[in-house]
């Protein structure tokens, strides 16, 4: 069987991964254009289904390249789109019809009757009429051609949640718990994010003549692999693609991650041994079979289709000792490089010592919830920290929060004898702006300012839970955040020159950064491809090649031991110092604080592959830069 059969075996609908989200928009939107202008020739409207969520917004905006410089014309295109929030009216600034006309329509030649979405404002008692209504129309239409995918992580393709049957058809269905924390900071707090939606259904989207489901980033890759390589079923709507007879997956590198031909190539075909497929193939036999990794044996090797590795770097006993060892260096207590001692074996260089370490942290929250206790280490240990937090963040503060600030000033300010008239005047002109725009608005810039304040009080006050002084901490505040919102930034080249200027005045030995396997339109996606960009411009400087990037995760899935570099331990104490720092965020979600979970979780991996048993660790790859 050759390799790519072999993959197909696993496989059960025909998965292309692409270099990048953009190449795989690309190539989409070369086929999409290929339709219309067929469509075109033979005098027929070609019928569009489009997706919403961050995944299409690069397929939106090479389509509408593709209009504005190579002239491709939407006039006869026909769309329909999969779903919109139940009780949002089509204005709302989170409605599916308007992120349609911001990403796409508003900037295409597309004629407005031509589009199609269902109504999120359609009175209960007609809900059933409306939905039976779009099914006629999309049949009216000649069916839909060609269908645009995104996948939710509970593997919903347009809001069909588990539980969907594969006959089902536009109706209204309630959100899930997970969809509805994964729109949160779309709508600044889950109590705000609707709790029900209008979707076609699955039956509806099987219907579609070609289909493309697209997912990009590692926190897709667990479903993507559901999905394509697991059973057809109702608790993964997505994985009924698999019975169409043209659908296909489009998706970048990390959400290719959790894929057999990924994850475990020796099952699909034959590997070159890299060191580091070596050290995933080993780590990944000791888990299957629980056993340490001193304790495997050449029968275990043999019996898991590792033979051709143990017969090339063989026997066992030497090859689980080479990789216990390698194992044992990436554990370092001292995130900086331990002073005066042999380095040949840590995963940091002593000298210099103390080094300047550069904390970025997309938003306010992020560096200290993940890598708290490096960042704790690295004072304690002398060196020169720096925390950077590279957007406000405003747009996660709940408008309660801001509410809070602003009735506690003006309580002060009325309590106040005299001269406290602007700040009296400053509390009512919040107060007020924030009924004006009710819970659903957006935010006018006076509001996201205070929101800005409130997330850098609470940074700063966790960063000094750390032992981190006030001036060690610092605000970026990248215009690409101030100007956009959730799924839909667009960083410029602006962004990028605050963070050169950011670089050159610090001159790092160390930086530990994140985003680099994030959704590509996540904030830490788009400042980790800032900071990419900022180095590449600097890599003349003679600070810039000597410094070592460590790559650190967020609430996303923690890095596997194979792929750890740096694991720095933790004691029970230091855990919980760790996490008392988060408490100081008040606006923080659980699901960030089970960042903690998630380094114990790592040091029991550690441990049940044979090594020291702690209590918890922060793990780091190193950024292996051209
Ligand atoms: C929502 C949409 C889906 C979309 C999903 C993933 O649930 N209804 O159509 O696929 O979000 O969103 P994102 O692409 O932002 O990850």
């Amino acid at each position: 069987m050759n390799r790519r059969s072999a993959a197909e075996a696993y496989e059960k609908v025909p998965t292309s991964i692409f270099e990048s989200s953009s190449a795989a928009a690309a190539s989409l939107a070369k086929e999409v254009r290929e339709l219309i202008e067929a469509r075109n020739k033979e005098g027929k409207p070609a019928i569009l289904g489009l997706a919403t969520g961050s995944t299409p917004v690069p397929f939106y905006r090479e389509l509408i390249r593709l209009h504005r410089e190579e002239g491709l014309s939407f006039k006869n295109v026909i769309t329909f789109n999969l779903d919109e929030y139940y009780g949002l009216g089509s204005d709302h600034p989170e409605s599916y019809y308007r992120f349609m006309c911001d990403q796409l329509f508003d900037h295409i030649d597309i004629p407005k009757e031509n589009i199609h979405l269902p109504s999120g404002t359609v009175p209960g008692d007609q809900v059933f009429e409306h939905c039976r209504q779009y099914e006629e129309m999309i049949d009216a239409a000649g069916g839909v051609d060609f269908q645009i995918l995104g996948i939710g992580r509970t593997g919903h393709i347009g809001f069909n949640e588990p539980g969907s049957s594969r006959e089902s058809l536009t109706r209204r269905i309630t959100l899930d718990r997970i969809t509805r924390q994964d729109a949160a900071a779309d709508f600044r707090g889950e109590e705000n994010v609707p709790r029900f939606a209008i979707t076609m259904g699955v039956g509806t989207i099987l219907r579609a003549k070609q289909i493309v489901l697209m997912a990009w980033g590692e926190n897709k890759a667990g479903v993507v692999s559901r999905a394509v390589e697991g059973p057809v079923t109702d608790a993964v709507s997505a994985s009924f693609l698999q019975d169409h007879d043209t659908a296909r997956f489009f998706i970048d590198q990390a959400a290719s991650r959790e894929l057999t031909r990924i994850k475990l190539p020796w099952l699909v075909g034959p590997v070159k041994w890299s060191p580091s497929e070596t050290r995933r193939a080993v780590c990944w036999l000791s888990s299957t079979y629980k056993r340490p990794v001193l304790k495997l044996t050449d029968e275990d090797y043999n019996e898991h289709g590792l033979s051709d590795l143990l017969s090339e770097q063989g026997p066992a006993y030497q090859l689980n000792i080479r990789i216990f060892n390698q194992l044992q260096h990436t554990i370092s207590g001292w995130p900086g490089g331990k002073p005066n001692a042999d380095d040949t074996f840590r995963p940091e260089r002593a000298k210099p010592y103390p080094k300047r370490a550069l904390i970025f942290s997309p938003e306010p929250q992020d560096a200290i919830v993940s890598i708290g206790g490096t960042i704790d280490r690295l004072i304690e240990q002398g060196h020169d920290v720096c925390l950077v937090s590279m957007t406000s963040g405003n747009l996660r503060v709940p408008d309660s929060e801001a509410d809070k600030f602003a009735s506690i000033l003006q309580e002060l300010a009325t309590a106040s004898p005299e001269g406290w008239s602007e700040q009296t005047e400053y509390a009512r002109h919040i107060l007020r702006l924030l009924e004006e725009k009710g819970p659903f608005g957006e935010d006018p810039p006076a509001v996201r300012q205070l929101k800005s304040l409130i997330l850098r009080g609470e940074l700063r006050d966790a960063a000094h839970a750390l032992g981190l002084p006030p001036e060690k901490v610092q605000f970026l505040n990248l215009a690409f955040y101030e100007a956009g919102r959730y799924r839909r930034f667009k960083p410029t080249h602006d962004d990028t020159a605050q963070i050169v200027t950011l670089l050159r005045e610090f001159k790092p030995h160390q930086i530990y950064a994140t985003g680099d396997a994030a959704d590509p339109s996540s904030v830490a996606a788009l400042c980790y491809r800032g900071i990419e960009a900022a180095l590449a411009e600097l890599q003349s400087e003679d600070w810039s090649a000597a410094c070592s990037i460590w790559l650190y995760r967020g609430k996303e899935k923690a890095l596997e031991p194979w792929e750890i570099d740096m694991a720095m331990p933790m004691s029970p104490n230091q855990l919980e110092r760790k996490a008392r720092s988060h408490t100081r965020y008040q606006s923080l979600t659980t699901i960030e604080k089970d960042v903690v979970r998630s380094n114990q979780s790592t040091a029991e991996q550690y441990d049940s592959l044979g090594l020291a048993n702690y209590e918890a660790m922060e793990s780091f790859q190193r950024n292996r830069r051209a």
